[in-house]
């Protein structure tokens, strides 16, 4: 497996991305970007800062309380960018900030100023501008700084639509920033398998997915990491993590690193003691045909929706045929019986979040993630999960041996001129792989 080390993109990439956003600015105009600020986790102590995914994906820069700012005037393009100051002190104290004067060359933006300037600064980069294109409602401090500087953010004009249509379309730059996230968060997944005991801590096996983000350079999770033993498997978001790992029951693990800001996003669910039973296997056999059949499906002309609809009749075949639902399959779907079992959309898009931005309706100006409307065709370039399961509750009025059970498969798929490319295959998901996998450990 090739993890050769990459991790940006080369600055022309960044460079691009804003000609693009200037070539559909209105003439006239300004365009203004704003980063992530520190977030107190406790007292003195703050988070890991993470960067806004806009402000990285035109800008390349990994400090806070900064600004961008793109203005078209009369066809001419002028960038700003607003940074904390250089200051011995504090940098002695809290780290290096690159500073104003090292802004313009290692950024390749025009003009550099400290973000103690910006109020004086913004009226003078907006003068003979008509028009000011800004996000409102993402950053707290972004609205409040521009209503002191008495913009009026009922007249701002969005620019939430341009840079999700272009955030859905993964450069090859990209695509190869998302295959290390791939095949690095399948790495993690093999090492869960490998480490997996019964009687071990669901904890404890989020420090071996960590473990092996952290080793290939990925130095955070994309998301807060699931690993679910038995009926925690049916809880969608488990993130508590603090419950022993039990034999006979299935484990959940829903992880993905975060690999130069972009996410890798993989499920898997299988046995702590290496053997599934004969219910668990069944079930899980429901799933993998469900989510087999998916990726047949999810290629260029196709849409979500269409897989959805063949995963739903895979899903209530199965179901009957175990007498988990009873009735005419038709029918059951038509009522959407299945929900109880299978209450999430088959997939999302993925990229530098892990639901990432980016219409799923024909109508592009549906990017609601949770909207039943996902008709839009796939295109190359889209990179997204494919993710069906089936949870089955302590309480449902189902067979015995299957309750408790959840079962969930997640890869992440570029769209290619060929159909699609799974950038997370590395992680066994046939019954006997795992087993075999499991039994060698
Ligand atoms: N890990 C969140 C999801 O699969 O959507
Ligand atoms: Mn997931
Ligand atoms: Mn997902």
């Amino acid at each position: 497996m090739d993890l050769a080390y990459m991790a940006s993109l080369p600055q022309e990439e960044f460079i691009s991305r804003r000609v693009r956003v200037f070539e559909q600015m209105q003439d006239n105009s300004a365009f203004i970007l704003f980063s992530e600020i520190e977030h107190r986790r406790s007292n003195d102590c703050s988070f890991p800062f993470r960067q806004d995914s806009y402000f990285w994906y035109l800008t390349g820069f990994n400090e806070p309380n900064s600004i961008f700012i793109l203005t078209k005037k009369q066809g001419q393009a002028h960038t700003s960018i607003f940074v904390r100051p250089s200051d011995p002190l504090l940098e002695t104290w809290n780290g290096r900030r690159l500073g104003v004067d090292n802004a313009p060359a290692k950024l390749q933006i025009d003009s550099a100023f400290s973000i103690d300037e910006f109020a004086v600064e913004l009226p003078k980069i907006l003068a003979n501008t008509t028009a000011l294109y800004h996000t409102k409602d993402l950053h707290t401090w972004a609205d409040a700084l521009l209503t002191k500087s008495t913009v009026d953010l009922e007249k701002v004009l969005s620019w939430k639509e341009m840079l999700d249509e272009m955030r859905l379309f993964k450069s090859k730059n990209e695509v190869a920033l998302m295959q290390q996230a791939g095949q690095i968060s399948a790495l993690a997944h093999i090492r869960a398998m490998q480490k997996m005991r019964p009687n071990r801590m669901e904890y404890e096996i989020e420090g071996e997915l960590l473990h092996e983000f952290n080793r290939f350079g990925a130095r955070a999770a994309a998301y807060n990491s699931i690993v679910a033993g038995g009926e925690n498997a049916c809880i969608l978001h488990y993130t508590e993590n603090d419950m022993p790992l039990k034999d006979g029951e299935l484990v959940l693990i829903d992880a993905g690193c975060e690999f130069a800001m972009y996410a890798g996003d993989i499920t898997r669910t299988f046995p702590v003691n290496g053997k599934f039973s004969p219910a668990q296997r069944e079930i899980y056999e429901i799933v993998l045909k469900a989510q087999k059949r998916a990726i047949e499906l999810l290629i260029p002309g196709n849409s979500i929706q269409q897989a959805n609809d063949e995963v739903v009749r895979i899903k209530v075949e199965g179901l009957v045929k175990l007498g988990i639902l009873k009735g005419d399959v038709d029918e059951l779907i038509e009522n959407e019986a299945h929900r109880q079992f299978y209450m999430h959309g088959l997939g999302h898009w993925l990229g530098m979040d892990v639901h990432d931005v980016g219409s799923y309706s024909k109508d592009q100006h549906n990017n609601n993630r949770n909207s039943k409307v996902r008709d839009r065709p796939l295109e190359i370039g889209m990179v997204l999960t494919v993710e069906p399961g089936l949870y089955i509750s302590e309480k449902a009025d189902v067979p015995e041996q299957y309750k408790g059970i959840g079962v969930r498969i997640e890869d992440n798929l570029l769209i290619t001129e060929y159909g699609n490319k799974n950038l997370t295959s590395a992680v066994p998901k046939e019954v006997e792989d795992i087993e075999k996998l499991m039994a060698n450990r």
